[in-house]
């Protein structure tokens, strides 16, 4: 990353940025940033946009792979909007089944399940008197699965969402996959855009199962990943799709 950063401040020439890379030299010339700092951005926003949506998309794919039905409407509606060709960022809101999808999986397996701070000056929280460097977390995964909030709240019914009435909103923080407040996910309205057109892509072309024999475990790092997860991808073969059985849907 130094490296590229350092290239760029050799090729640009004029004075507008075309790149964050020349937004951070300007900010490392004007002595806001270190070089250490610049390189430290870009770093941490590649791991922020990255590995989380990576994640989740790996969740989706595993959550796909156990509810033929759901693939199925999925793939139906890429064939109907998409006829075809691959899809863009124009084509997200026409996909409402995929990005039902996409919520539903952010819901069950939030990358970031814990979100944390550090308490800086006395303070009390819920009755609870809370000391400065003492450690607060929030889980996106526990307040997500609440039965106050969703019915069946561990089974994976995307259509939830399509279903839910907009008379009857959801509390403010029973759902934050990306986090909330001032420091919420700078990434919120890309990383869903982009899991919608990767989602359609991928249904829509192959045909993802989970590798027989292999069981992904819960990995709780920083980031809920389903370790030892892996799938088998394959072109769709030609001629008439196979319907799932009607009885088949493995709710
Ligand atoms: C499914 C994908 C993603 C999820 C679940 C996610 C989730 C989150 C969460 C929960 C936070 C807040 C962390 C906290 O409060 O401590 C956060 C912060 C952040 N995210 Fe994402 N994120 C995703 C994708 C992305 C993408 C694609 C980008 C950039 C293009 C991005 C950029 C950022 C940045 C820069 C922050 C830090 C914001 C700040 O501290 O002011 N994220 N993300």
């Amino acid at each position: 990353m130094s490296r590229l950063i350092d290239h760029r401040r050799a090729v640009h020439r004029d004075d507008s940025p075309h790149t964050v890379a020349d937004l951070l030299n300007t900010a490392r010339d004007e002595g806001a940033l270190t070089p250490q700092g610049a390189t430290g951005i870009i770093v941490a926003n590649l791991f922020a946009a990255h590995e989380s949506t990576a994640a989740a998309l790996a969740w989706l794919l595993l959550l796909l792979d156990r509810h033929p039905r759901v693939r199925r409407q999925v793939r139906d509606e890429a064939d109907r909007e998409l006829a075809g060709r691959l899809p863009t960022a124009a084509d997200v809101p026409c996909l409402t089944v995929t990005a039902s999808v996409v919520t539903e999986t952010l819901r069950l397996y939030p990358p970031l399940w814990l979100i944390e701070r550090t308490v800086e000056e006395p303070t009390e929280l819920a009755g609870y008197p809370l000391r400065p460097g003492q450690r607060v977390a929030v889980s996106p995964f526990v307040l997500q699965r609440d039965p106050r909030h969703y019915h069946q709240p561990t089974a994976f019914r995307p259509e939830r969402w399509r279903d839910r009435s907009p008379a009857d909103p959801l509390p403010k923080y029973a759902f934050m996959p990306f986090g909330g407040g001032p420091r919420t996910c700078l990434g919120t309205r890309f990383a869903t855009a982009a899991m919608t057109i990767t989602t359609a892509t991928l249904i829509s072309s192959y045909q993802i199962t989970r590798t027989p024999g292999t069981t992904p475990v819960f990995r709780t790092r920083t980031i809920l990943q389903p370790h030892h997860l892996t799938l088998d991808i394959t072109d769709h073969p030609p001629g008439p799709r196979p319907r799932p059985h009607p009885t088949g849907t493995a709710d």
